[in-house]
Parts: structure tokens; C-alpha cells; sequence
């Protein structure tokens, strides 16, 4: 095959294979981590995909929250093609422009004051519970290898073997072990369970302000407040991953916005790539973050000069746009819609913004069924946890694309 591409044209190559030439080159090479919806998707555009057929599709799920700013939205792909004629990779080893004004806007955009750069968001989970373990060790004098971190049930953080050791979903952690100690499980949206855990090696509380992945659980007005009271009098550091629920997605730049607070961590990822590639940080106060001394992290490809001008140029789009207040307008919108389908199929409508979970009563079938149905009517969504399926779209979706993917979803619904 390699010596066969060497003379091709790799567009024309790629857009002339056949389905069968692409199912036998997945089923033999790619390995099976994930099954995805029987669609083959060949280009997108703000909130549409198209498939090699030239279907349209409505994107509901803007991968995972990831494509928030659309498919392809102009000023971040403008930046690319300058910064990519410029400077893509140095390595950590030297330093650009481009990496000290990412960490001066990103600082500025989450309200924390010291940013360090990785890639994916499992990484910048990791690197945070790296630094509340130095914090706990250096800081708050916990006795060596003792340290503990509060996580919740229901958690998503990612899936590198230490976060997926304290996950509590069976299939991310089966057949993955021995896992990293230093984790105590609680119930999520419940403060009283914080409490009873707390001990002298407590270092850290680990927290999504909405659990996405987990189903979409929103907290009671007010948890994060009673979280971060909670650190404050026990010497214990409130770390948020906002990863999914950050860069606008609930209506505020970050969900924390909400309530008022300042965690001492934050994980920012997904939407901060604009669409493009991974980009990742953990934003902390600068008595914490100066604690990863030189040595003691680092990454190849973390803050790449092109990673730091997509950072940039997605939180800038994300400023010029308003898509926080899109988002909260929008959400708000969507919920109202979905609410008006009232159909007994229909166990609960939950959500945020523009991070909704419908969840189905399972007689009726499971997310994942109803995903495929949506397929046909040409909506592209995502099941979570069984039962609940996400609408997580561009927060630049229009107003007529939302109308329209909620006729779609009904029709599947009532297909279900
Ligand atoms: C809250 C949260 N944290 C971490 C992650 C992991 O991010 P990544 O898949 O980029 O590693 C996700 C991904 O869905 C997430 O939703």
C-alpha cells in the first residue's frame, strides 16, 4: 500500500475506495476500542457533516464538546495556515511567543493565574493529580506516598490507567489492573459524603461541576460553593475538571462561573483545540503551580507553538462570538423544544447550557438503539450511559438547525 500511495494523489486515493475497501482495511488493522454508527463521514461545516454519499447530517454531539466553535470555523483554520507556514514544533527545550502569550490568555480566560500546557484531557487530569500530590507532599506536609485524592462515582476523567483505576464503570477498568492506589469514591452532588471521607492525607477534591460523560448529572445549585468551603476549612485543594463542561459550553466560560468560586486547579481541553487538535492545560493559583519545578514534568508536543495559536485563536473566537451567551440562549432553547416532544419514551431531559442529556426509560430501548435510528433522519448523536443520549452541538448552531434536529429527533424517537 505504501509503495502504491507514492504515486497517488492522496485526495482523489482517499475519496475513490470503496466501502468494502474501507470496512476490510478497519476490520484487519484498526483496533476495536470503539464501534461507531454505520456512517462514513467525509467533510463538515459549522454544524453539519456529510457522509461519502453527500448525506447531511445534523451534528449533535460536536464531538463530545469538543467542536464547539463548529466544523471548520474560519478564523481558527486562517490561523493555522499562518502559524503552520511559520513554526509547528520546537520541543520544550526552547521557548516562542506563541507559548507565553497562550499562558497569559489562557490565565486570563479561566481567571487562574499559571497555566501548563499538555495535549489530550486525560493528560491534563493526570498532570493535576500530579501537582495536588506535590502540593500535599511539599505544602501541606502529608507523609510520603500517603496522599489522597476524593474522587466521584460516576467520574469521567479519561482513560489512562490511573484514572480509568478509579472510574467506577466496569468496562473502562476491567482487565486494566493493578491500578493506581490513593483514590476514595464518593457519591457525587453530595456534600455530606466529602465530609465523611476527609482525613490528615487528604490532598484533593477531583470534580466535574456536571458529570458529561457520566449521564449528565447536574449538581444542586450552590455543590461547588459547599465543595470549595469544604477544601478551604480542611487545607484541601478543589480541582475541576472542565474539560467538557469548560469553553463556553454551559454558558459561562467555565462552569465554576456559576457559583461564584475559584477552584485551585482546573483542567481545560476538548473546545480549547478549536476543532483541530488536541490541546490541553491544568490552570492553577501560581503558589501551586509553581511547585512543577523543571524536571519534574513535561510533554513533547504540550503548548506546540501551533497548539498555543489554536489556544489563542479558539478562546478568541469564543470572546468575539459570545458562544458563552450563545450557549446559555441556545441550551435554554433546546431543553424548551425537547420538553414540547412529551413523549412517554421520554424518562428526563437534563442539562446546561448546551450539554443536554434525554434520557429514555430503558423499555424502551437503550441510547445507543436510538442513536442509530437518528442516523436515518440524519442526525448524528451519541449514547451515555445506557440509557441517555447527549446533545452536545457547535454552540454556533442556528436557532433553524436546532428546530430541525429536534423534528429529526422526534421521528426516531417515536421510531424507538
Ligand atoms: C470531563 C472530562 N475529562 C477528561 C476527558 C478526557 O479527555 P481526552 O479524551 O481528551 O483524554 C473527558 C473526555 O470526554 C471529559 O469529558
Amino acid at each position: 500500500m505504501i509503495k502504491e500511495l507514492l504515486n497517488k494523489e492522496l485526495d482523489n486515493f482517499l475519496d475513490n475506495l470503496s466501502k468494502k475497501e474501507l470496512e476490510d482495511m478497519v476490520s484487519l488493522h484498526l483496533a476495536p476500542n470503539y464501534e461507531p454508527l454505520p456512517v462514513w463521514i467525509k467533510s463538515g461545516k459549522g454544524s453539519k457533516m456529510y457522509d461519502i454519499d453527500e448525506r447531511e447530517y445534523i451534528d449533535f454531539i460536536g464531538c463530545y464538546s469538543a467542536l464547539s466553535h463548529g466544523h471548520l470555523n474560519e478564523k481558527i483554520i486562517e490561523r493555522v495556515i499562518k502559524q503552520i507556514q511559520r513554526l509547528t514544533l520546537t520541543g520544550r527545550h526552547v521557548i516562542y511567543p506563541e507559548l507565553a502569550l497562550f499562558s497569559k490568555v489562557l490565565a486570563e480566560y479561566t481567571g487562574l493565574e499559571m497555566v501548563l500546557p499538555m495535549n489530550s484531557g486525560a493528560e491534563a487530569v493526570e498532570t493535576a493529580i500530579k501537582v495536588a500530590r506535590r502540593w500535599g507532599y511539599m505544602v501541606k506536609k502529608v507523609e510520603q506516598d500517603k496522599a489522597e485524592i476524593i474522587v466521584m462515582e460516576r467520574n469521567f476523567h479519561g482513560r489512562t490507567t490511573t484514572i480509568v483505576g478509579f472510574s467506577t464503570e466496569e468496562t473502562y477498568r476491567k482487565g486494566f489492573g493493578p491500578f493506581t492506589p490513593g483514590f476514595k469514591l464518593v457519591k457525587f452532588g453530595d456534600i455530606n459524603e466529602i465530609k465523611k471521607v476527609i482525613n490528615k492525607n487528604t490532598v484533593a477534591v477531583l470534580l466535574e461541576p456536571i458529570q458529561a460523560e457520566g449521564g449528565v448529572h447536574v449538581p444542586y445549585d450552590g455543590y461547588l460553593k459547599d465543595v470549595r468551603r469544604l477544601c478551604d476549612e480542611n487545607d484541601i485543594l478543589m480541582i475541576l475538571d472542565e474539560i467538557q463542561t469548560g469553553m463556553g459550553r454551559t454558558g459561562k466560560p467555565f462552569a465554576y462561573m456559576w457559583e461564584n468560586i475559584k477552584p485551585d486547579l482546573l483542567t481545560v481541553g476538548k473546545a480549547l483545540g478549536g476543532g483541530i487538535m488536541p490541546v490541553s492545560a491544568v490552570c492553577g493559583k501560581r503558589e501551586i503551580l509553581s511547585l512543577m519545578t523543571p524536571g519534574s514534568h513535561g510533554s513533547t508536543f504540550g503548548g506546540n507553538p501551533l497548539a498555543c495559536a489554536i489556544g489563542i485563536e479558539s478562546i478568541l473566537e469564543m470572546e468575539r462570538k459570545k458562544l458563552d451567551k450563545e450557549a446559555k440562549e441556545k441550551g435554554d432553547y433546546l431543553i424548551k423544544k425537547l420538553k414540547e416532544i412529551d413523549s412517554p419514551k421520554i424518562k428526563e431531559i437534563r442539562g446546561k447550557g448546551l450539554l443536554t442529556g434525554v434520557e429514555i426509560k430503558k423499555e424502551f430501548g437503550t441510547g445507543k438503539k436510538l442513536a442509530k435510528i437518528l442516523l436515518k433522519y440524519g442526525v448524528i448523536t451519541k449514547e451515555t450511559h445506557l440509557t441517555t443520549v447527549r446533545i452536545t452541538p457547535p454552540l454556533i448552531i442556528s436557532y433553524e438547525e436546532i428546530d430541525e434536529g429536534v423534528e429529526r429527533f422526534k421521528k426516531g424517537l417515536s421510531e424507538l
